[in-house]
């Protein structure tokens, strides 16, 4: 299997833990795989995994995009064509209306890869509304496409809460969990445009989904954003907490790289 990358930019996405992965999962011997914050999927398309896969998010637009990738890519390729890369072309396919799930796909990926930092933000009557971008020198990657529809082969995709497959989890089975952060790094603030997407009682209510996997004899690895809060909310005494470092761009205009502290739990022993 080639090497697979993610065929949406996201918001948060986890390209840059790929290279801390070995660290954190060593040799680990895991079954089934789950991811139920998927977004980009950086960290699903970066693993072989032996079994089955269950990817989700309550992003609806974005599972659709996924299965229609899985299912049809050559027609979500072939609804590329009716998109160009330039600014008013941009705006007509941001306030057309898609007839099919392959014209939807194909829409989804063409205004993210196109768009002003790749955000995925909708107004009050859920329309899509994030400005152009001007990445002029884009184009299609045909490839990345057929290669993400082989690896999401006979992998199962719903748009659901990350509780959604719960109850399928077994003794030995793998969960991604890589939730919307409620409070801000390095600081104490919390993020206010947040807190109706992912609240603080949210985070609690992943902190006990944590604890069934554990009691199912599951393994889990968490990010999260370093902050006491977070500290307090998921440290466990026997699992690990590994502190990594990453450059980010802070800001809009004037933006600045800064390193960001982020916080990994997992109950996946060391050295397995
Ligand atoms: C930080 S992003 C995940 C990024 C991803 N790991 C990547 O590499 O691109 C968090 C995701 O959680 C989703 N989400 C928000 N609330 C959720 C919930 N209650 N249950 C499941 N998914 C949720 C968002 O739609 C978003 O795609």
């Amino acid at each position: 299997m080639p090497v697979v990358e993610p065929f949406i930019r996201w918001a948060g996405g986890k390209n840059w833990l790929v290279k801390s992965l070995d660290n954190i999962i060593g040799d680990l011997c895991y079954k089934n795989y789950y991811e139920p914050f998927l977004g980009g999927g950086a960290i699903f398309f970066s693993m072989d995994h032996p079994f089955h896969s269950y990817l989700s998010d309550t992003n609806q637009d974005l599972i659709n995009t996924y299965i229609a990738v899985r299912d049809d890519p050559y027609e979500v390729i072939r609804f590329f064509l009716n998109y160009l890369n330039t600014e008013d072309e941009y705006y007509r396919a941001r306030s057309a209306v898609p007839v099919n799930l392959a014209e939807q796909a194909a829409r989804f990926i063409f205004l993210n890869q196109t768009s002003f930092n790749g955000i995925y933000r909708v107004n009050r009557e859920g329309q899509y509304n994030v400005p152009y971008g001007h990445r002029t020198n884009w184009i299609y990657d045909c490839d990345r496409i057929l290669n993400a529809s082989i690896k999401l082969q006979k992998v199962k995709l719903k748009c659901c809460d990350f509780e959604g497959y719960k109850y399928r989890i077994k003794k030995s089975d793998l969960v991604f969990l890589d939730p919307p952060y409620t409070v801000s790094h390095n600081n104490n603030g919390f993020i206010e445009y947040n807190k109706n997407l992912f609240s603080i009682e949210d985070q609690y209510r992943l902190s006990r989904y944590i604890e069934f996997i554990r009691k199912r004899g599951a393994y889990y690895i968490l990010t999260n954003a370093a902050h006491p809060v977070i500290k307090t909310i998921f440290q466990k005494d026997n699992d690990r907490l590994i502190e990594l470092n990453r450059h980010s761009l802070i800001g809009g205009r004037k933006a600045k790289r800064e390193e960001i502290k982020e916080y990994i739990f997992t109950n996946i022993p060391r050295g397995v």
